[in-house]
């Protein structure tokens, strides 16, 4: 079989706030452990992000930071860096749409999608009148507006929605308009946009669509033939903003425009592969290789409110680029992506109060950047997998998480290794025993970790992250169920060699195990590996189920998780 290609993404964090578990939850964790599992299989695999960096939402932060946009960008670029790192969820690069080392690069890629589509005339160009703030000196977006609502009275709506009657709004309508920028009065100007009619592509989107119903999540899916179903409106791809990329057009009406910030960034997932593969010294057209080669497996991973932009406006732009009618992709044209992978939010709960949604303004959030101050990576890593919102919203509660990391990581997988690795050092001077003869009970869990590894895989290669991990537990709590029936306390004192049989069983298992556990916890499956004296190859799935030769030597035993204490029980 030849080698399978994958391009992989993480939604483009914006660039004016740190990264909390929510953020984690929803894309990059899923994202990381599927990742892993590809190149552990042997497939060559890059894996794409960076931060989304264009827009009116960091020049509202910079303003409100006191410092340059750019400055912003900068700084939170580099924390959610930090904060993925941290935490093992490592893209093979981690560019920015305005980062200066991406942005030449980014620009060019942008203005070329804009010019094709332009050239294919699926713009219009089209005068509308939007409030103008005379104080900032620009064009307001909707939501930097608030105003009584036109249809509550509410005093405090926004331009795009009204939170006191859930209705959408008009700017143009709101009563007493503010700007939110300067608290000035805004005016309405006219201006003129250029609007892609995706309309006109709706019938090949319904095709492609239609295509993924048996392996797209049904959220997902029927989301977006649900879009389409209502008919796809025309959208403005232009903005009047001195911050982002440039609109590359000569006609007077561009000057001042730059591109919306919804159609640059995705194409930030392709020129940060084309930044990153001319780094590597590989040709600039190299990433056709992975963009327009129907062999790549493009997959987007997202949040669920980034589900419009990847199942509809994403693969549009794409299609528009392509001058065959091909839907399954002709090499040298932009695929489509093969997958949108998005969760559902995650929510809070704290102790005595009802779930709610994280928010930064009324500080619900755990930032990862404070969690990495107290924890290690692995138990939020095991936590938000465990309770991860692949299909609907799910609650992050401390103490669930304290109670999992003690009942479950520390319990059932850390006390398997511990057990079994302390007594193969203590008698059987830390080399894999011999084994006699296998018993029913020994071939039915040695049997159990190849059977593992493939209910394991073919929940990985369907997104189902939870079930998989869940499957890898069992095995533990499967191999602790072994040892208490083998009882090798007593056999070590009147038969040796079938203790030393039971043995050799679990340190097969804890192999199995630190394979499976690299894509999940992957810290841990380091140290797992070290125990075992394995080198590397528990990165390698096919030697999963490869037996630990009788006489191999192991590693020191270490602890693998610790317990975490809640405060109050410290005191207690
Ligand atoms: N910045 C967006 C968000 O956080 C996601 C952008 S994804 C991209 O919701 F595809 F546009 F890059
Ligand atoms: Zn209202």
């Amino acid at each position: 079989m030849s080698q399978r290609r994958f391009l992989i993404t993480g939604a483009l964090p914006y660039s004016n706030g740190r990264l909390h578990v929510g953020h984690i939850a929803g894309a990059y964790l899923p994202a990381d452990i599927y990742v892993r599992y590809l190149r552990a299989t042997g497939a060559d695999v890059l894996f794409i992000c960076g931060s989304d960096d264009n827009g009116v939402a960091a020049l509202k932060t910079a303003r409100e930071e006191g410092i340059t946009v750019e400055a912003l960008t900068a700084k939170y670029n580099r924390s959610q860096l930090d904060a993925f790192t941290g935490l093992g969820i490592r893209f093979d690069v981690y560019g920015g749409t305005h980062q200066p080392h991406y942005t030449p690069m980014h620009e060019k890629i942008s203005q070329e999608f804009f010019l094709k589509i332009h050239d294919k005339n699926l713009f219009v160009k089209k005068k509308t009148r939007q409030l103008y703030d005379p104080q900032a000196g620009q064009f307001l977006p909707d939501r930097f507006v608030t105003g009584t609502c036109h249809h509550c009275g509410s005093p405090n709506a926004y331009g795009d929605q009204c939170e006191s009657c859930g209705k959408a709004t008009d700017p143009l309508l709101l009563i007493n308009p503010k700007s939110t920028l300067s608290n000035a009065t805004p005016v309405s100007r006219e201006t003129i946009h250029w609007y892609m009619q995706l309309n006109q592509l709706q019938h090949r989107l319904r095709e492609w669509l239609e295509s993924k119903r048996d392996t797209w999540r049904p959220s997902v899916i029927n989301f977006a033939l649900g879009q389409i179903q209502e008919g796809l409106p025309e959208r403005a791809m232009t903005r009047d903003l001195n911050w982002g990329v440039a609109v590359p057009l000569s006609d007077p009406d561009a000057a001042g425009k730059v591109l919306y910030v919804w159609f640059d960034a995705p194409i930030g997932y392709v020129s940060f592969t084309a930044q990153l593969l001319a780094d590597q010294g590989r040709s600039a057209e190299d990433y056709a290789r992975y963009w327009k080669d129907p062999e790549c497996k493009v997959v987007h991973f997202i949040g669920e409110d980034n589900t419009i932009f990847h199942a509809i406006t994403w693969p549009a732009m794409l299609l528009a680029t392509h001058d065959s009618d091909s839907i399954q992709g002709v090499r040298g044209e932009y695929q489509l992506p093969d997958q949108v992978v998005a969760n559902a939010f995650l929510n809070i709960k704290f102790p005595g109060k009802d779930e709610e949604k994280i928010s930064k303004s009324r500080g619900t959030a755990i930032w990862i950047e404070d969690y990495l101050k107290d924890f290690d990576p692995d138990p939020l890593r095991y936590y938000l997998t465990a309770i991860a919102p692949e299909s609907a919203r799910t609650a992050f509660d401390f103490d669930d998480f304290v109670k999992r990391n003690n009942s479950e990581l520390l319990s059932t997988l850390g006390n398997f290794f511990n057990r079994t690795l302390t007594f193969v050092a203590k008698y059987f001077d830390n080399q894999v025993p011999a084994v006699g003869e296998r018993q029913l009970p020994d071939r039915e869990q040695i049997g159990r970790c190849p059977e593992t590894v493939s209910r394991v895989a073919e929940h990985l290669e369907q997104c189902r992250f939870k079930n998989a991990m869940s499957e890898m537990m069992n095995l533990a709590r499967a191999g602790n169920v072994y040892f208490d029936a083998r009882q090798p306390w007593k056999t070590r004192k009147d038969n040796m060699a079938d203790c030393g049989t039971a043995l050799n069983v679990c340190l097969q298992t804890c192999r199995t195990l630190t394979h499976l556990m690299e894509p999940f916890l992957p810290f841990s499956a380091e140290q797992c590996a070290k125990m075992l004296n394995i080198g590397d190859a528990y990165r390698q799935w096919s030697l999963s189920s490869v037996e630990l030769p009788a006489g191999h030597q192991l590693g020191e035993a270490r602890i693998l998780f610790k317990k975490i204490e809640l405060e109050e029980d410290a005191h207690a």
